[in-house]
C-alpha cells in the first residue's frame, strides 16, 4: 500500500446524554499503515462526547468524524451546529414551508427571460431599447391594476413586501407630519415585523402615535380600540388581511369600511392573502394594499403597493422620478413582469387551489389531532386561508421540535418566515394566547406543490418526533 494514502474507516456509536440519544458514525482518516491510530482516533472521540457532552469537534483531530444528531438540546453550539449542517441531506425530504417563500414558476420565469437578454433597456431612455422596456413595465402594471381591480397609475412596483408595507405605513404617516399633524398610526398585534416594526419607527421622534390593537383566536378585532384611534385622527390603520403564521383571514372589508367613513387612512399587507382569498380593491375599500412576489411563485425582491387615486404619501427613498417618485431608482423591468404574470396566474387558478390545498391542510389537521395527544390548532377556531397551519404542542422545546423535524427531512418554522428553523417565540402566537403560552409552535405550510403523501408523511413524522422528545420513543 501507497504510504501516503489516506485510509477511512467507519464506525457507528451510539450515546445516551442526558436522556438523549445520539448516534455518531465516526470516520478515522489516518495513512496507510499506521493502524493503532484507529483505535486512539475511536477513544478521543469517545471521551469528547462524553466530556464536553456536547463538543465533538469534526474540525480538530477527528477530522471527517460526522454527528448524526437524532435531537438537540437548546442551545447547539457552533460545533454540533457546523456537524448538522455537513450531515448529508435526508431521503425525499418534504418542504411545507411555502408561506416562507415559493419556487419560481416556470411560466413566470420564460416571461422574465428576454428582459435579462435583448430587451434589457431602461424604461427611462428614449431610445428603442428604453421605449420597449418602457412597454412591458406599463404592460405589467397593467396586468396588476386589472387583477386587483384598480387603476394603472394606484400601482406601483417595489422590491417586495416589507419595502411595501415601510412605504404604505411610513409613507402615509410621514406625509401627515409633513403637514404639520401628529398622526395616530394603529396596527393590529398579529402584523409581520413589516408592518409592526416600521409603525413604533415611524412614530419613535414622538410626532406620532403608535396603538396596537388586539386579534382574538377566532380571528376578530378589537373594534373599540380601532374607534378609538380613529378618534384621535388624522390616522392610519393597518390591518393584514391573511395572517401569515396561522393563516387567519381579518376583517379587512369591514375595517376599512369603519376606516373610510371614519375619514382614517386603511392600509392592508395583502402579501399572503394574494391567491388564498379575493383581494379587489374596487370591492374593499382599502387605501394602500402590499403585495410580495416571492409568496406567489414569483421572483424574490419583488412586489408592488396599490396607492389609491388621490391619496398622498410622502417617499422614503429621494432620486429619479420613477413610480410617480414614489420609489425611485432605475425599474426591475424583469421582477415587475415576472411579479405580474406570477399574480395573474395564481388569482387565476385561485379557487382551483383554494378547494385542492384547503383538503389537504385539513387532512393534515386531522392527522395530526388523531395522532399527537394534547395540542392545539393556532387560530383553529377561525376563518382560516388554505395554505397555513399552525401547531401549539405542549411538553417540548420549539428548536429541539424544528431541529428534529429538520433532520427527519421536514421543512416547517417556528412562526414567520424570518423563524423558520429558528424557534425564537411567536409573537403572533403570543398576541393571540398570551405571552406565558407554554407550547412550542410550528407551521406548515402549502403550496401548489404540496401532495398528499406529503402532508400524510409530514403528520406522521411529526408525530414520531414530538414522541421522542416527549420522552416517549427511544431514538
Ligand atoms: C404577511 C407578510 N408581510 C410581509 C412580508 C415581507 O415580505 P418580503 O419578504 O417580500 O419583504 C412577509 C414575508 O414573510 C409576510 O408574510
Amino acid at each position: 500500500m501507497h504510504p501516503h494514502r489516506r485510509v477511512v474507516l467507519t464506525r457507528r456509536i451510539g450515546y445516551e446524554i442526558q436522556g438523549i440519544s445520539i448516534t455518531h458514525d465516526l470516520q478515522v482518516t489516518i495513512p496507510a499503515g499506521e493502524h493503532d491510530s484507529v483505535n486512539r482516533g475511536a477513544k478521543r472521540a469517545r471521551a469528547s462526547v462524553w466530556k464536553g457532552g456536547w463538543s465533538v469537534d469534526p474540525d480538530s483531530r477527528l477530522q471527517g468524524s460526522k454527528v448524526h444528531a437524532k435531537s438537540y438540546r437548546c442551545n447547539l453550539s457552533p460545533t454540533l451546529r457546523r456537524a448538522r449542517d455537513a450531515l448529508p441531506p435526508p431521503m425525499n425530504p418534504i418542504y411545507l414551508d411555502y408561506a416562507a417563500t415559493t419556487p419560481v414558476r416556470t411560466e413566470v420565469r420564460d416571461a422574465m427571460a428576454p428582459y435579462f437578454d435583448e430587451l434589457f433597456g431602461n424604461p427611462s431612455s428614449t431610445h428603442r431599447w428604453g421605449r420597449q422596456a418602457a412597454a412591458a413595465l406599463a404592460e405589467a402594471r397593467d396586468e396588476v391594476a386589472t387583477v386587483l381591480g384598480a387603476r394603472f397609475s394606484e400601482i406601483l412596483f417595489t422590491r417586495g413586501g416589507t419595502e411595501s408595507d415601510n412605504l404604505g405605513v411610513c409613507g402615509r404617516v410621514g406625509w401627515h407630519m409633513s403637514q404639520g399633524d401628529r398622526p395616530t398610526v394603529a396596527v393590529s398585534s398579529v402584523e409581520h415585523k413589516a408592518v409592526l416594526t416600521a409603525a413604533k419607527k415611524a412614530t419613535a421622534d414622538g410626532r406620532g402615535r403608535c396603538r396596537v390593537f388586539d386579534v382574538r383566536p377566532d380571528g376578530s378585532v378589537d373594534m373599540d380600540a380601532i374607534d378609538a384611534a380613529l378618534d384621535e385622527g388624522p390616522t392610519v390603520i393597518s390591518l393584514m388581511w391573511v395572517n401569515n403564521e396561522t393563516g387567519i383571514v381579518l376583517p379587512v372589508p369591514s375595517v376599512a369600511e369603519r376606516v373610510r367613513d371614519a375619514g382614517g387612512t386603511m392600509h392592508t399587507d395583502a402579501v399572503q392573502a394574494a391567491g388564498k382569498v379575493p383581494v379587489r380593491v374596487d370591492e374593499v375599500p382599502v387605501d394602500l394594499l402590499s403585495l410580495a412576489g416571492h409568496k406567489i411563485y414569483g421572483p424574490k425582491g419583488t412586489g408592488a403597493l396599490f396607492v389609491r387615486r388621490g391619496l398622498e404619501v410622502a417617499p422614503l427613498l429621494h432620486g429619479g422620478g420613477q413610480e410617480r417618485m414614489l420609489r425611485p431608482g432605475t425599474e426591475d423591468v424583469a421582477g415587475a413582469v415576472g411579479f405580474a404574470t406570477a399574480l395573474r396566474l395564481v388569482v387565476e387558478e385561485r379557487a382551483v387551489e383554494a378547494a385542492r390545498q384547503g383538503q389537504l391542510r385539513d387532512r393534515l389537521e386531522r392527522t395530526i389531532l388523531e395522532s399527537v395527544p394534547d395540542i392545539r390548532i393556532n387560530g383553529g377556531p377561525a376563518c382560516r386561508a388554505h395554505h397555513v397551519c399552525s401547531v401549539g404542542i405542549s411538553g417540548v422545546d420549539g428548536r429541539s421540535l424544528l431541529m428534529s423535524m429538520d433532520l427527519e427531512g421536514v421543512a416547517a418554522s417556528g412562526g414567520s418566515a424570518c423563524q423558520s428553523g429558528s424557534a425564537s417565540g411567536s409573537h403572533v402566537v403570543s398576541a393571540l394566547y398570551g405571552e406565558t403560552d407554554p407550547r412550542a409552535t410550528i407551521r406548515f405550510s402549502l403550496s401548489r406543490h404540496t401532495t398528499e403523501q406529503d402532508v400524510v408523511r409530514g403528520a406522521e413524522i411529526l408525530a414520531r418526533v414530538v414522541e421522542r422528545l416527549r420522552g416517549g420513543a427511544p431514538v
